[in-house]
């Protein structure tokens, strides 16, 4: 299974230290893309409004041309004919390329006028793959049967999801996609690092402190991913990745640097056993820990699209 960088955490100093509690400087996000490029691992998942917009423009300052390039069109406005086109032009000017390899709709709004767009544009060869990103099983099939009238196939769907939030298991939309042959790609795999067993308590961020509570209670989790992870001679953290790349679902990790993407690498090889990944998800349901899910964006999505339907 191949594995995609995340970059949502690309955004210089201040901006990755409200989200992360840190950053790291120019130099080390280049050894962590050579480190990508080294293993083969091409794609970058970007948006426009990543890193307050810098995410994409250090791509096009670090890597512009060696990668693989993962957008999205995220107007939260009403739609208006030209929106998407001139996203992806400000992000392709940004990336410095001519193309994006995958252009998705972030959020499910205008699904019928945003998609037909992108049509246009992946005719032209400005987008090679079309997906759509936070949607409901029913979002996915509207997005398919447009694509399909424009004689495109829907390339993916990219939703939260990891050990924590499974839903689109529960619902359909996994087992839709696999049917369909549209891949499932989830973002967030770690939960922005509460997957991650703490070596002390961290509050260098808010989010972080955030989940000081939550880890108490993980505990049993990650002594289990560690237990499994031994098997394999991969880290808790890796074997969390390895629980939804063993699933046929490609895994985005927020990565900013080289061991990340090496470790990233490494687990997206791994496929545990129907009983590992059922003792994962055991352990996972009996923490009792409930994340925002699935649906993270539904609110926005609602908010948003009151005059829409
Ligand atoms: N489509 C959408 O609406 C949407 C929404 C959100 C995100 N995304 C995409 O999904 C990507 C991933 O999500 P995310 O970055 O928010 O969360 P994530 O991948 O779940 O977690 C990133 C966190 O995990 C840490 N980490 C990564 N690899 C690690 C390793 N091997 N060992 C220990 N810690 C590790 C990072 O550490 P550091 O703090 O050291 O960097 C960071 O704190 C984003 O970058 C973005 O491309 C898409």
């Amino acid at each position: 299974m191949y594995a995609v960088i995340g970059t949502n955490s690309w955004g210089g100093a201040i901006y990755e230290k409200l989200l992360r509690g840190s950053s790291v400087d120019k130099e080390t996000l280049k050894a962590a893309i050579d480190t990508a490029l080294k293993n083969k691992m091409f794609i970058f998942d970007t948006a426009a409004n990543y890193g307050f917009g810098k995410s994409q423009k250090i791509i096009g300052e670090l890597c512009s041309k060696e990668i693989e390039l993962s957008a999205k069109s995220t107007s939260p406005k009403k739609y208006k004919r030209g929106q998407v086109r001139a996203e992806l032009e400000k992000t392709l000017l940004d990336t410095r390329r001519s193309y994006a390899e995958v252009y998705w709709l972030h959020l499910p709004l205008y699904i019928e006028e945003n998609l037909t767009e992108m049509a246009e544009l992946y005719r032209e060869g400005k987008i090679h793959n079309i997906g759509i990103s936070n949607v409901n099983i029913d979002e996915a099939k509207r997005a398919n049967t447009v694509l399909h009238n424009a004689n495109i196939p829907l390339f993916g769907v990219q939703n939260h999801y990891s050990l924590l939030a499974r839903e689109w298991e529960q619902n359909g939309l996994f087992s839709w996609c696999r049917e369909n042959n549209v891949e499932f790609w989830a973002w967030a795999v770690l939960e922005e690092g509460l997957l991650v067993p703490p070596k002390k308590q961290d509050n260098s961020s808010a989010l972080k402190t955030l989940y000081n509570g939550k880890r108490k209670k993980l505990a049993p989790l990650y002594d289990k991913l560690e237990h499994i992870g031994k098997i394999y001679n991969i880290t808790a953290q890796q074997t969390a990745i390895a629980f939804c790349s063993s699933k046929g679902i490609v895994p985005v990790c927020g990565c900013r640097k080289p061991y990340q993407v090496e470790q990233l690498f490494e687990a997206a090889k791994v496929y545990l056993s129907e009983t590992e990944i059922k003792e994962l998800e055991i352990a996972a349901d009996n923490t009792g820990v409930k994340i925002m899910g699935a649906d993270m964006f539904r609110f926005m999505v609602m908010k948003l699209s009151e005059d829409v339907y």
